[in-house]
């Protein structure tokens, strides 16, 4: 066959662009529901990891964004703006490249992984660096998009986002030909969730799946948001993806809880790394920090008898982890340095030989 289409075109009755419009692709979504071994021996339940770091800019966000850009193009937008912890930007700057629109980038100055800054570079966009957080940066992306027609706002604000971010629902649902007991995924500016949790829910209502799943979302403990009530003025955590005080997403985080009886927790940095560690060494998936909130969560709430023996779970893992090398480096043990000979190297690896 002609291979994956890109998800507007595989989902052409489910997600909707204007009639005639060019769509802006790269051939987006159709990402791996991978089963993940040796978690699931360990925990005593069924784990998929849904990979969106095989995305094409290597986020999930890849799936908002054909979806925003071939509606920005089709109504004459001449660039595009966002705020961004980094992959919403690289995913910007490349759908905009693919385009033939100008993109602009605001990002909290000092507090993007490296990997996302060289996206960003690369595909040319305007990159703007705010001495403030993520928050700061939507609610200037927010401002400027509101001073002319000329600029599409393409964070997951614009609802077209999370029409394309929901078919990382159906695409699990295609798959098992069901949906999983307990989805849980990694929250900050919580558009995902509510998109998963839509997708879900027209799968549903057309009788596709007969069952919802519940939905389990997790912040980083210094940017909780959701999990104490109220916006964080000074989020922080080494997960610099979800490093967000006042989710713009708000009611539909709680939304998809709620109806879901599902749950939003937290986890600490060193709950996000550990799981961040295993995911690689483990399963050989490597992920971004914020991806391996989802992975945190599940074993959490595994250890603490929240999620029923024998479930059947997916985690979304959000980010690749080529997105942060900083973070992987920190862990590099001191480099074996060696001459250019044979023995020695069997008695490094304390081969007989
Ligand atoms: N994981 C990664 C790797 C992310 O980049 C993000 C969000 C999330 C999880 C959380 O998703 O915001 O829909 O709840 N990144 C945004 C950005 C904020 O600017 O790239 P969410």
């Amino acid at each position: 066959g002609a291979g994956w289409p890109g998800l507007i075109a595989a989902y052409a009755d489910r997600v909707a662009v204007p009639p005639g419009a060019r769509v802006v692709t790269l051939l987006e979504g159709g990402t791996p529901l991978l089963p993940a071994h040796t978690l699931s021996d360990r925990l005593g339940v069924q784990v998929y990891l849904k990979v969106e770091g095989a995305n094409p800019t290597g986020s999930f966000k890849d799936r908002g964004m054909t979806v925003a850009v071939t509606h920005a193009l089709a109504r004459g937008a001449r660039a595009v703006i966002c705020a961004s912890t980094g992959n919403t930007s690289a995913s910007a700057a490349a759908y905009a490249a693919r385009a033939g629109l100008t993109s602009a980038v605001l990002i909290p100055q000092g507090k993007i992984a490296s990997g996302k800054l060289a996206q960003a570079v690369a595909y040319g966009a305007r990159i703007l660096q705010v001495e403030g957080n993520f928050d700061d940066c939507l609610e200037l992306a927010r401002k400027t998009a509101a001073t002319t027609d000329e600029i599409e706002l393409v964070n997951s604000v614009n609802p077209v986002r999370i029409e394309g971010q929901k078919t990382a629902a159906f695409e699990i649902c295609d798959v098992l030909g069901r949906a999983p007991d307990v989805h849980f995924l990694p929250v900050g500016n919580a558009g995902n969730i509510t998109a998963y949790w839509k997708g879900y829910r027209e799968y549903h209502a057309d009788g596709v799946i007969d069952a919802l799943p519940r939905m389990f979302g997790f912040q980083a403990a210094g940017a909780a948001p959701l999990v104490l009530g109220h916006p964080v003025r000074d989020p922080d955590t080494i997960a610099t993806a979800i490093r967000i005080g006042a989710p713009a997403s708000w009611s539909g985080a709680i939304g998809a809880r709620d109806e879901s009886g599902g749950l939003i927790d937290m986890v600490t940095d060193d709950q996000i790394l550990d799981a961040y560690r295993l995911l690689a060494s483990t399963e050989g998936v490597f992920v971004e920090p914020a991806s391996a909130a989802s992975v945190a969560g599940l074993t959490a709430t595994v250890a603490d008898g929240r999620l029923p023996a024998g479930s059947l779970v997916v985690c979304t893992v959000t980010g690749n982890g080529l997105k942060d090398p900083d973070t992987a480096m920190s862990f590099m043990t001191e480099p074996v340095v060696l001459p250019v000979a044979a023995e020695a190297v069997t008695d490094a690896l304390g081969l007989t030989g």
